[in-house]
């Protein structure tokens, strides 16, 4: 070999074994294969200048060397870029397992998630859930649930009118008609819904509250259904063992009437805070279906018969939750709302 190759070579190998880093590979491709002034660049330049019979061999080194120099060169350069790879992984190593972190989530309102309970305990018993507007006629409202026209309920000290017969409904016992209307019987209902009453707010009143309708009317349908129902929803809803009470009362649109009240699920009738020391809570409405209501709606009274109750909502939901004012139920206060997801 040419002894200036030769020299150039060992000189090549032992600056290639003192390369550590990506940079000084650079600059060693620089020194020796540069095209102004690389050593090896140099001695390509020298080949036109060997005298004939000696250039072709010294051609044929130079290459060769050439080729050696450019193999490993670009070999280091792979293992370089390997390791910034490997390194770069390293350092950007994502766990996708990881919890997240959870953005604030909302959830369903008190109310909703009694009412879906409610709907849930009568669809198990064969109940529909129906539904029925809230602004309504005095047919609706008053005339088809057999309340008289010089009933209190029709006054405007009770009720919001929108025009002379237009008013929001004052209770759900509107949805009865209505579902009387478009089912035949044997017809089993319940019917949650938003009422509206000219009510001054306190802690257990509001002008705006739920209540939830349930009508059953069929061949020989008693009393003893209507008790049986509601002593197997306060069952299913607050325990087993809690009995139910009934008082006699008045609704026009049902006879006879009775307030319900379930016996304490606290304490069992002794007494406490959240039956205020009575033993009971109060239920809602309920009672047989009048004659005259079934008549409004084309149901012959003498073949059938129906029993129907109207529970407040809200104030169970004050019982179940121990919350001491339904008006909190309805001010949008966050942190008095996410108690309850
Ligand atoms: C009625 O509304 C009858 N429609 C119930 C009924 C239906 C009787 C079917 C017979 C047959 P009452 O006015 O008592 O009844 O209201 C029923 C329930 O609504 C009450 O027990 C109470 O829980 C709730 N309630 C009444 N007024 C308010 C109010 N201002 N704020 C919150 N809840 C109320």
């Amino acid at each position: 070999m040419d002894d200036r190759l030769k020299h150039l070579k060992e000189q090549f190998i032992a600056d290639f074994s003192a390369v550590k880093a990506a940079e000084e590979l650079t600059a060693l491709r620089d020194k020796y294969l540069g095209r102004k002034s690389g050593l090896l660049t140099a001695e390509r330049k020298r080949i036109g200048t060997i005298a004939a019979e000696a250039r072709a061999d010294f051609g044929n080194q130079v290459n060769q060397l050439n080729n050696e120099v450019e193999e490993q060169l670009a070999e280091l350069g792979k293992q370089f870029a390997a390791q910034s790879e490997a390194a770069a992984l390293a350092r950007e190593t994502l766990d996708v397992t990881l919890p997240g972190t959870q953005p604030p989530r909302g959830h369903l309102h008190p109310i909703t998630l009694l009412r879906q309970k409610i709907e849930d305990i009568f669809v198990a018993m064969g109940y529909t859930v129906c539904d029925g507007p809230e602004i309504e006629t005095s047919f609706y409202n008053f005339d088809a649930l057999n309340i008289p026209p010089a009933h209190p309920a029709r006054d405007s000290a009770d009720t919001f009118y929108l025009s002379n017969d237009l008013a929001l409904r004052s209770q759900t016992s509107t949805i009865q008609i209505h579902a009387m209307q478009r089912m035949k019987p044997p017809l089993r209902v319940i019917a949650p819904g938003r009422v509206f009453r000219r009510d001054t707010p306190d802690p257990t009143h509001n002008p705006m509250f739920f209540q939830v309708e349930g009508l059953n009317v069929d061949r020989h349908i008693t009393m003893a259904d209507l008790k049986g129902t509601l002593q197997q929803f306060v069952q299913l809803m607050f325990g087993q063992g809690i009995i139910t009470r009934f008082r006699p009362s008045y609704f026009p649109f049902t006879e006879p009437s009775a307030e319900v009240d379930f016996q304490c699920y606290i304490c069992a009738g002794e007494g406490c805070r959240v039956c205020k020391g009575s033993g009971w809570i109060e239920l809602g409405g309920s009672g047989m279906v009048h004659p005259n209501v079934l008549q409004a709606v084309g149901i012959d009274a003498e073949e059938y018969s129906g029993f129907a109750f109207g529970l407040g909502i809200d104030r169970m939901a004050a019982r179940m939750y121990d919350i001491d004012d339904i008006r909190l139920l309805y001010e949008n206060d966050v942190r008095f709302l996410e108690q309850f997801s």
